[in-house]
């Protein structure tokens, strides 16, 4: 179905599509909210998608759960941002091990309704599966780790155009023009066709995976030639961040005392993963697995973690508790589905 347009007082006016998934009604479909800034901008904010106390409380948790490694840091004392008293987190705030995809906090912010809700207007559909992925922990002023150079990347192989994934973070802290955090290149997915076609020859950055494209100098000079600018995204707490994989994007470390606390949360539908990939990510749920953004499991994170150089003694593969889900929580893991194509 085709977005609809009427002529009021001599004005076309374009209504509300009443059904299909974004991009399913081109770029100049109106739906009145966020939806309208990710068609034309490639992201947006979604304002208080989560109380603000909640995310407060979520950010306390995470204070928290870091504390209970028993490394010796402390929430009340900068002096102990440092990794001798820290699980392992890169330069760009990623932690990836200790089952933190399977923590309460995690589940907790991915069972949020407006979260939820808020994807289930991009795909017109709620019957949707979540991803497993990580939470960034970003502290500013961090000396004791290489510094976070800008990897400016789509996460979508260009061989596979098109609206297919879109990405989210529940944004836990305040985050402002430099405290760290999400910075995208505005309007520049509407351009990925034509970029693509333009860099065929080029040689690519490396990448462990064909659903990751890094910017060069000259892809970026490109993007600027065409009049794209890169906008640091500002979040309060609670605030969830939207962008579509198309979009050119990286982040950015604190430059203030203010650190940064997100859990990312990515949603697509159901029908979209195959039978295979649900099966996957049943194990991965089972197991307490970490994927990547994509809610069908196409990639599990199963890598040792390092710590000052060795395997670290603190990684474990299960969270502190069992996960707690409501029933709609378990459907988000697509297991339900799964047992209802048996
Ligand atoms: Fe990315």
């Amino acid at each position: 179905m085709s977005s609809t347009t009427t002529s009021t007082a001599g004005m076309a006016t374009s209504l509300t599509p009443s059904s299909g998934r974004l991009f399913s009604h081109g770029i100049d479909a109106h739906y009145g909210d966020f939806r309208d800034d990710l068609l034309k901008n490639g992201y947006a904010v979604v304002k208080g998608a989560v109380a603000r106390e909640r995310a407060l409380q979520y950010a306390s948790d995470i204070y928290q759960w870091l504390e209970e490694f028993d490394l010796g840091f402390d929430r009340n004392d900068p002096t102990t941002i440092h990794k001798d008293h820290l699980p392992d987190i890169n330069e760009k705030g990623m932690c990836l091990g200790y089952a933190i995809s399977h923590e309460s906090f995690t589940w907790a912010v991915r069972q949020e309704p407006e979260v939820v809700r808020a994807f289930e207007k991009v795909y017109d559909t709620e019957d949707l599966i979540v991803s497993f992925d990580s939470v960034n922990i970003g502290f500013p002023n961090r000396k004791d780790i290489k510094p976070n150079s800008p990897w400016p990347h789509q996460d979508q192989d260009p061989a596979k155009p098109g609206f297919r994934c879109l990405q989210g973070l529940v944004n836990l802290l305040p985050n402002g023009p430099k405290d760290g955090g999400l910075i995208v290149c505005k309007g520049a997915h509407l351009l990925s066709e034509e970029f693509h076609e333009v860099f065929k020859e080029e040689e690519r950055i490396w990448s462990w995976t064909t659903e990751w494209y890094g910017f060069t100098e000259a892809g970026q000079a490109w993007l600027k030639e065409r009049g794209c600018e890169w906008v640091k995204v500002e979040a309060e707490p609670g605030d969830l961040l939207l962008w579509d994989s198309r979009t050119p994007h990286y982040n950015l470390s604190s430059e203030t005392s203010q650190s940064r606390l997100c859990i990312y949360t990515c949603f697509m539908p159901v029908s979209d993963a195959s039978r295979e990939q649900l099966e996957t990510k049943k194990m991965a749920f089972e197991e307490t697995k970490m994927t990547t953004h994509w809610p069908n499991a196409m990639h599990v994170v199963d890598l040792p973690v390092y710590r000052n150089g060795e395997i670290d003694p603190h990684n474990r593969s299960k969270p502190r508790f069992p996960v707690q889900l409501s029933e709609r929580g378990f459907k988000l893991t697509g297991i339900p589905y799964l047992e209802q194509m048996a």
